[in-house]
Formats: C-alpha cells, sequence, structure tokens
C-alpha cells in the first residue's frame, strides 16, 4: 500500500489513505505519516477499525506516552481516557474552548491522537487554529507587542477545586474528571517560539491555560491576551473537523489550538485519547 495525504483545502488539516494502522507500521509508513503531521499539523485516517492495543502502538510510533492529568483512564489503561457525553448528558460540554493540551506542563506534549467511536450523526465536530498561519498574518503593530514575552500558564481555571471542572461542576459529567489543588501551579513558555521539530515559529497556547503574561502589568497583559486571542482563532486560520466512527485523528499541539464543538444534543459521543509527549 501507498499511503496518500489529501490536504482539507482549509488552513490546515489532510486526510490520510493507504495505511492499515490496526497492523503494526513499517519505519517508511512511519515517516511517512510524521512528515505529514509536520506539514499538515493535523492528520485524519478513515476507516481504521482500531482497538485500545492499536491506538497505543500508533501512538508509540510517534513519542513516548504524555502525562495527563486530572482525568482519568479508562479501566485496564494507564495512557488513555474517554472523551465522553452521553444522549442524556446537561454538563457543560467538555474542551469547547480553544487550547493546547496541557500547555501548562513544563514540557508540553506534541501531539494527540483522538479515535472516534460512538460518533453522532450531527454536530460534535473539532475545530484547529493553524498557529503558525496566524503568527505569519498578524499585524506587526501586535508582532512587536509580543515578541519576547513569556506566558504563565496554569490549569487553575479549569481543573484546580474552584475551576471550571472542579467542585461546582455539573453532576451528571460522564467524563471522571478529577480535579486538584496541583492545579494552581504555573509554568512559563514564550507567547511566539520554534516548533521544536520544524523550527517554524508560531504562536503557543491561548488565554484560558494562559492566565498571565511575565512581567506585564495584570490589565495591560489582559488585554493583549484578549487582542491575542481576537488574532489568532479566526475562522481564516481554521479547520473545522467532521468525524466519522473508526476514524483517528492525530494533532501536533505546537502548531494548532482545538476545541471541541456541540450541536448533538440527543446522541452519545465517545472517543478515546491518547497524548504524545516531546521525544527528548
Ligand atoms: C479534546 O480537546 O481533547 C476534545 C476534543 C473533542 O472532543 O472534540
Amino acid at each position: 500500500m501507498t499511503i496518500v495525504v489529501r490536504p482539507s483545502g482549509q488552513a490546515c488539516g489532510g486526510t490520510v489513505t493507504g495505511v492499515d494502522l490496526t497492523e503494526p507500521l513499517s519505519e517508511r509508513e512511519v515517516a511517512d505519516i510524521r512528515a505529514a503531521w509536520l506539514e499538515h499539523h493535523v492528520v485524519a485516517f478513515p476507516d481504521q477499525p482500531m482497538d485500545d492495543d492499536d491506538l497505543e502502538r500508533f501512538t508509540l510510533y510517534f513519542g513516548p506516552f504524555g502525562d495527563d492529568p486530572y482525568i482519568a483512564t479508562i479501566p485496564g489503561r494507564d495512557h488513555i481516557i474517554a472523551v465522553s457525553r452521553r444522549a442524556d448528558e446537561t454538563s457543560p460540554l467538555f474542551a469547547d474552548n480553544w487550547h493546547s493540551d496541557w500547555s501548562f506542563q513544563k514540557v508540553p506534549p506534541a501531539g494527540t491522537c483522538l479515535f472516534g467511536i460512538d460518533i453522532p450523526p450531527v454536530g460534535g465536530d473539532t475545530w484547529f487554529a493553524d498557529q503558525h498561519l496566524a503568527l505569519d498574518e498578524m499585524p506587526d503593530e501586535l508582532r512587536s507587542r509580543l515578541e519576547g514575552l513569556m506566558a504563565v500558564h496554569s490549569a487553575r481555571n479549569a481543573y484546580a477545586p474552584a475551576g471550571f471542572y472542579g467542585d461546582n461542576d455539573a453532576p451528571d459529567r460522564s467524563m471522571d474528571i478529577r480535579p486538584s489543588e496541583t492545579a494552581i501551579d504555573s509554568q512559563l513558555h514564550p507567547i511566539i517560539r520554534a516548533h521544536p521539530e520544524t523550527g517554524r515559529l508560531g504562536i503557543f497556547s491561548t488565554a484560558g491555560y494562559i492566565v498571565d503574561i511575565d512581567g506585564v502589568e495584570a490589565d495591560e497583559a489582559q488585554h493583549l491576551l484578549v487582542e491575542l486571542y481576537h488574532h489568532q482563532t479566526q475562522d481564516r486560520f481554521v479547520y473545522k473537523h467532521r468525524w466519522q466512527p473508526n476514524m483517528l485523528v492525530m494533532w501536533d499541539n505546537r502548531s494548532v489550538l482545538h476545541r471541541a464543538t456541540g450541536g448533538y444534543d440527543g446522541h452519545d459521543r465517545l472517543l478515546h485519547r491518547t497524548t504524545i509527549g516531546e521525544r527528548h
């Protein structure tokens, strides 16, 4: 089989066919997939009836497993979490704000794999915003104010006991989220940084996990973060991914933001997720 990559025609993203992910991959296949992932930032593999062993094996071709805090793994697996929502669930959607996964960590994960199991017939798309393109098209005036600044990242707004998924979260949430005081910790990362593998400059993460800007007065930092958010999430930088059952998607957290979307009330949605750590 020959791997074929078809670009989405949107800001980023591509579909990969000509490979069977239920079987071990050759070095050549892994290299081709890595190249497609680095070029398109989000790659989707339709018609892959994978089980959890296949998902773990695929993930480890691209790095070690990342560290997934605050969400319990599924029974019998140390590195797979379930992204789920039941048809009758009333809890606010999980992860429907723009973010780069776990950007508050000292070494944030390279990528994420998400495998579609129960996919609703309508809604539930995942959106991705290309942060290289967003930087390339950033007005000079905004860029000059951001160059050299370090963002303060923290999970506090989401996973601390007082956070969005904390003690006051909806009681019927099907996802097994475990808030913790450790979520108040913070970590600095450059707002504009080079991709660790390609060297291409991009914007890293966004308001939400970014809670402040180091060395900038609080009000000014919040204004700058709002301005940055409005710029980096514009529709012209976005790829809107439509799911199918048995579809695997792998994205590059160093290159894109992503967010869940709703519109599927009355339908179950279930995906299994692994995290790809940095290789060094
Ligand atoms: C996530 O951010 O991992 C979830 C994305 C989604 O549910 O579409």
